[in-house]
């Protein structure tokens, strides 16, 4: 069987983008009021990105994406929406609905119609394809194999579980071969493992197709499985934006901490390590640390080192290792204790090791917490 992206021309120039989205408003005037949906975002999608937007409900996620195909237009005139390099704004509506074919979308609430079998669902996408029907039953039982159904064809949206559902969507979405896919909460109400599995099938259609993915979720956990960069919004607007690992590893936004902190858990154990008696008492020359720490840096050489150089024992309460995109993202809660200064000197160490330390509580009087 010839897979689905042969004969597609794959453009192997990185860092091209594919989405550019500049000053984007969106205000919904209702009778009573005005919402501020969008708040002037701009943002690029590069090719072959997996484009997280995370953020809590109501921030403007959906209206923003909805603005990458036009479903929702800007609402105010310096809007620009350029996708594949072609402006939108300035499509009459036959070019539009041509040039939105090339953007999928996927839903949480798949929106399969029920009277239709498996195969008819995603046939109904290529109603305009201009394929002869012999084609279409082909291109449809490609798709099936892709998201792996190829057994379910005959089957009701019914017979199928929540996690065959979205990949009857998914293969749906891709049915005209789009180079977008865009995926509004689509694992929202799967559960964790099933959502593990629909985010490997979206990482290995990105991979399979050059399939650019942006993927909208309020969970961090999605975002840290699979997309290279990430994006949260807050109230209509970006708060950050960047690669995955500087996000993670360099959060600048308290909104951005705290989603991570629902992945990392390193805020829920600082309660519990705050409880024990050696926080609770610290003494003269201890210290209660965060260390957060990227790539080859690993805590235990950097530990030895400590006590090598400043007789400063390290004793750690709390350890997180995370690989992301391949590379080791360490968090630890650690009570330091040796003499004030030297202390002092091993804080500085770490930090000229590029190691980021927040000094969060200090039985020393001289070494004041940071944060
Ligand atoms: N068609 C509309 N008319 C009026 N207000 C709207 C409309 N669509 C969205 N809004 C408002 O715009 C804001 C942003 O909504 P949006 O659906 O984009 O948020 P979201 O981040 O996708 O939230 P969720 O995570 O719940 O899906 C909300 O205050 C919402 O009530
Ligand atoms: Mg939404």
């Amino acid at each position: 069987m010839k897979a689905i992206g042969e004969g597609k021309e794959i453009d192997f120039l990185a860092y091209e983008p594919i989405i550019e989205l500049k000053h984007i408003n969106v205000t919904f005037k209702e009778t009573d009021r005005e919402v501020h949906a969008v708040d002037n975002v701009s943002l690029s999608v590069d090719k072959g990105d997996i484009f997280g937007i995370v953020g809590y409900s109501g921030a403007g996620k959906s209206t923003l994406v909805r603005v990458i195909n036009l479903l929702q237009r800007p609402t105010t005139p310096e809007a620009v929406v350029k996708v594949n390099g072609n402006e939108l704004l300035t499509l009459s509506a036959r070019e539009l609905r041509e040039k939105r074919r090339n953007i999928g979308m996927i839903f949480q609430h798949f929106n399969l119609m029920n009277s239709l079998t498996i195969a008819d669902n995603v046939n109904f996408a290529l109603r305009k394809s201009g394929l002869s029907k012999v084609e279409r039953t082909k291109r449809v039982a490609e798709l099936l194999e892709l998201v792996g159904l190829s057994d379910k064809q005959h089957d009701y949206p019914t017979q199928l579980s929540g996690g065959q559902k979205q990949r009857v969507g998914i293969a749906r979405a891709l049915a005209n071969r789009p180079d977008i896919l865009i995926s509004d909460e689509a694992t929202s109400a799967l559960d964790p493992k099933t959502t593990e599995s629909i985010l490997d099938l979206l990482a290995d259609l990105n991979r399979k197709l050059n399939l650019t993915i942006v993927l909208i979720t309020h969970e961090m956990d999605a975002v840290k499985h699979i997309c290279n960069r990430v994006a949260v919004m807050d109230n209509g607007a970006l708060v950050e934006e960047g690669e995955l690992l500087q996000v993670f590893s360099q959060p600048r936004a308290e909104l951005t901490k705290d989603f991570i902190d629902t992945t990392t858990h390193i805020e829920s154990s600082l309660a519990v390590v705050e409880k024990q008696e050696i926080v609770q008492n610290l003494k003269a020359g201890e210290v209660l640390v965060k260390l957060g720490y990227v790539g080859e840096t690993t805590d235990q050489p950097l530990i030895t080192s400590l006590y090598d150089q400043f007789q400063v024992s390290a004793n750690i309460l709390f350890g997180s290792l995370e690989i992301l995109q391949g590379t080791p993202v360490g968090n630890l809660l650690v009570v330091l204790s040796g003499e004030p200064k030297k202390t002092q000197q091993a804080l500085v160490f770490m930090q000229d090791h590029e190691v980021a330390v927040t000094v969060l509580k200090s039985g020393d009087k001289e070494v004041k917490p940071n944060d």
